[in-house]
């Protein structure tokens, strides 16, 4: 989308609109605090996350951001109590079955990164409905990792990759970095310029490992539930600061 597009009443002043990141990552962390310093219990902070997401997305859309990947429940996140993985899994169905019109309405590309097996089957249908449904729209390109783990996605790239192998529909010498992206589940979609976390945190906690090798990486302390446009406009703004230098001098 070109400057000029961008709905003037969404635009912000800060923001050099020629040299937006392409593709922001975001690992929304802090639900659980944010409950806790209001006094409510742990699934409340993941409602009102919930609701951060939905304006977030809508933001980085009008802005002009292409693609924009969200890290909903990790691999290891199965290890939390039952009744808040439980929650978490109906809140995503909900959700999805919820905001899918809308999304759609506004030309959101919504996909799924993760293995989606393991999860509720009525989540899974929903999944597969909201992929088919929006798989031609052009507004923003969402991604939503649900059961996602770097080391697991590059576990199953390799294994993929030997089977071609095993099968002779590749050889060896022709594996590569640019093979390896191809077989990862962001297969088509360009690296992350920028990763956000919220909640101050200083790691990946297993997020896009191999696609964040050059990643400009940016940590608020503000819990999820409180990031707002003013927050994603410092990020960004913070963001096109950085001299990106990819391991060459200028
Ligand atoms: C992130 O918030 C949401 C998920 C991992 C699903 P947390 O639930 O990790 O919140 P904190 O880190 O305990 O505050
Ligand atoms: C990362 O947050 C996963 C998601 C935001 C979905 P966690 O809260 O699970 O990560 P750790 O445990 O702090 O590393
Ligand atoms: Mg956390």
């Amino acid at each position: 989308m070109t400057a000029q597009l961008i709905s003037i009443k969404s635009r912000s002043n800060n923001i050099d609109y020629n040299k937006l990141p392409q593709h922001i990552a975001i690992i929304m962390d802090g639900n659980g605090r944010w409950a806790k310093q209001q006094g409510l219990p742990r699934i409340e902070g993941h409602r009102q996350g919930a609701k951060t997401l939905k304006k977030i997305l809508r933001t980085c859309k009008n802005w002009g951001i292409k693609t924009l990947t969200v890290y909903a429940f990790s691999t290891e996140n199965w290890g939390r109590p039952l009744t808040e993985v439980n929650f978490l899994m109906n809140l995503f169905e909900r959700l999805l079955r919820k905001q899918l019109q809308e999304m759609q309405q506004e030309g959101v590309c919504i996909k799924f990164l993760g293995d989606l097996s393991p999860l509720p089957l009525s989540l899974q249908q929903a999944i597969r409905h909201s992929m088919a449904m929006t798989q031609n729209n052009q507004g923003i390109n969402f991604n939503v990792a649900i059961n996602y783990g770097g080391r697991d996605e590059i576990v199953k790239a390799c294994r993929n990759i030997a089977e071609k192998v095993a099968r002779q529909e590749l050889s060896t010498e022709i594996i590569n970095a640019d093979l390896i992206s191809q077989h990862l589940y962001t297969t088509n979609n360009p690296d992350p310029d920028l990763l956000i976390r919220t909640s101050g945190e200083m790691r990946l906690s297993n997020f896009l490992l191999w696609q964040m090798a050059y990643t400009e990486i940016y940590v608020t302390d503000t819990f999820w539930p409180d990031f707002d446009t003013k927050q994603l406009e410092k990020a960004i703004v913070n963001y096109q600061k950085r001299d990106r230098r990819f391991g060459t001098i200028k």
